[in-house]
């Protein structure tokens, strides 16, 4: 998979790709991560890439050329899907980092100032992004986000196959809590039932935290949660699908 990123400050991105999984990623061959400096493609003396917004008012916009003779260059050999990042998109989340992992190239715009001049919006970019109900100074942060999480979820890029599937979000449940040594902690001990050896004992206890951790903290999400009937058959027993299908009715909609 190829990511192309525009943006005004690459050296922003030097070190988050160094270290960790997306480093061993990009070692393997498995992404490549392309850095564009906008400026390179700024066409006056003084290589800008921003102006005043017309009609007045604060701050300055991003000027559409140098952005769009950029985005040509990179699009020249291989069309890939376009994304803004931007406060104003759609939210970014778990599926929609599958979804993306679905591309062969992610060409991630990052604006700066005031944002991007709308027609280079309209023009260009398939779909804009937001990585959350904040503003940042630019993209690069949202675009790094984007790139470390559908890197995570690309086949074969964690080392054990199973971990992405049962991480938080990925059936729409947030993950149970997890324990490591030592047994006792500040008075605190691991729950009996991981210790126990017993396989099946110790999927149905991790299965029961996960649905109260969900109700507990994002009962919402509930609502995309389809369950087998073994499941349903545990939660009753477990006296918690009341519980589930109050919270879901309450999110319905
Ligand atoms: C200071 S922000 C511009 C905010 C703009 N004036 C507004 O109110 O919508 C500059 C750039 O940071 C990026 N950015 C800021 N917040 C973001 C977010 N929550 N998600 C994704 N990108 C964001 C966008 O690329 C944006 O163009």
């Amino acid at each position: 998979m190829r990511f192309d990123i525009l943006t005004i400050f690459p050296e922003l991105f030097s070190s988050p790709f160094r270290e960790g999984i997306i480093r061993r990623a990009l070692q393997a061959g498995q992404i490549t991560v392309n850095l564009h400096n906008i400026r390179d493609w700024a066409t006056d003396k003084h290589s800008m890439t921003d102006d005043r917004p017309f009609g007045g008012g604060e701050g300055m916009v991003m000027k559409p050329e140098p952005l769009a003779a950029c985005l040509r260059d990179v699009q020249a050999r291989e069309q890939g899907r376009v994304i803004l990042l931007s406060p104003r998109g759609v939210s970014y989340n778990q599926r929609a980092a599958e979804r993306l992992a679905g591309f062969e190239k992610l060409v991630l715009v990052c604006g700066r100032y005031e944002g991007v001049d709308e027609r280079f919006r309209q023009l260009y970019v398939d779909e804009e992004l937001s990585i959350g109900d904040y503003i940042l100074t630019g993209g690069e942060l949202a675009a790094m986000v984007v790139v470390d999480s559908v890197t995570r979820v690309l086949p074969g890029v964690l080392g054990c196959a199973d971990s992405a599937a049962n991480d938080t979000f990925s059936r729409g449940l947030l993950k149970h809590g997890q324990f490591t040594r030592p047994r006792e902690f500040e008075g605190q001990d691991v729950p009996e039932e991981l210790l126990s050896g017993d396989h099946g004992r110790i999927e149905q206890y991790r299965f029961l935290e996960s649905v109260r951790e969900t109700l507990h903290r994002r009962p919402s999400l509930l609502a995309g949660v389809e369950f087998t009937a073994a499941e349903k058959k545990v939660l009753k027993k477990a006296g918690l699908w009341q519980q589930v299908q109050q919270a879901v009715v309450g999110h319905d909609n």
